[in-house]
């Protein structure tokens, strides 16, 4: 099971500290979770020499189109992130997607794939997207617009993450989620021939919802924002999932 702490933009640099306890806890993880850590572009360096000696993972929440370097002010390219130590990156989430259409996303992924990162492709519906029940037609045409002409996606997890769950508390029913990643496994075995998927989770995940989230079979691991920031809280849910 995979834990990916999405950091978004919170901390300094002293917030490597609060690495500390993660740290000791994943040096006893007898579950063998999937620890890995996305924060700001400022910290990554940092957070890639504190984990040095560990087994957790340090990825990146976004990069720029284009790879290699060029006259982009304010841009990071994949082949930045690879240089400074991380191994994943999280491409397309929702909070970036007012500046990214599928284009983009797919031409990012290109790009993270040359640098051999594994990535994070987020994709979820809006809330109208739901409410019309077009759930499944927001999910198709992110996959499908965002692998476009990608055959090797071994470096590839789906995050689901549901637009109107991330930050509100509100997260989908059970029978919503099962339906809903296996729909995303489906699509990827029937138009990519990708039957080794992995699809995580996303949305208000929480030391009081990760039991319940956890009884949905198809979840291979979670994205998680705001709780993960707080390292008891994020302890407490990877604890928690053990069942
Ligand atoms: P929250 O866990 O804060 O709802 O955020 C989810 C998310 O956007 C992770 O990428």
């Amino acid at each position: 099971m995979y834990f990916i702490a999405n950091w978004k933009m919170f901390g300094t640099i002293k917030s490597v500290n609060s690495l500390n306890k993660v740290i000791s806890y994943s040096k006893t993880n007898k579950h063998k979770a999937k620890i890995v850590y996305c924060p700001p572009y400022t910290l990554l360096k940092s957070f890639v020499e504190k984990t040095k000696k560990t087994n957790i993972k340090i990825g990146a929440q976004d990069c720029h189109t284009q790879p290699n370097y060029g006259p982009y002010t304010g841009g990071i390219s994949s082949k930045m992130i690879k240089d400074l130590g991380c191994k994943f990156i999280i491409i397309g989430h929702s909070e970036t997607r007012a500046e990214n259409n599928n284009k983009k996303i797919n031409l990012k992924i290109k790009s993270a794939l040359e640098e051999k990162l594994n990535i994070i492709l987020c994709i979820g519906e809006k809330l109208v997207d739901k409410n019309k029940n077009k759930t499944k037609n927001v999910l198709k045409k992110q996959l499908l617009e965002g692998l476009k002409n990608l055959s090797n996606l071994n470096k590839v997890i789906i995050a689901y993450e549901p637009v109107w769950s991330i930050g509100t508390g509100i997260i989908p029913s059970e029978n919503d989620l099962i339906k809903n990643i296996k729909f995303i496994k489906d699509t990827l075995k029937k138009s990519k021939n990708f039957t080794k998927s992995k699809v995580l989770y996303g949305g208000s995940v929480n030391p009081k919802n990760i039991k319940n989230l956890m009884r949905i079979s198809n979840i291979d691991g979670f994205l998680i924002g705001g709780a993960s920031t707080n390292e008891k809280i994020f302890i407490d849910i990877i604890r928690k999932s053990i069942i």
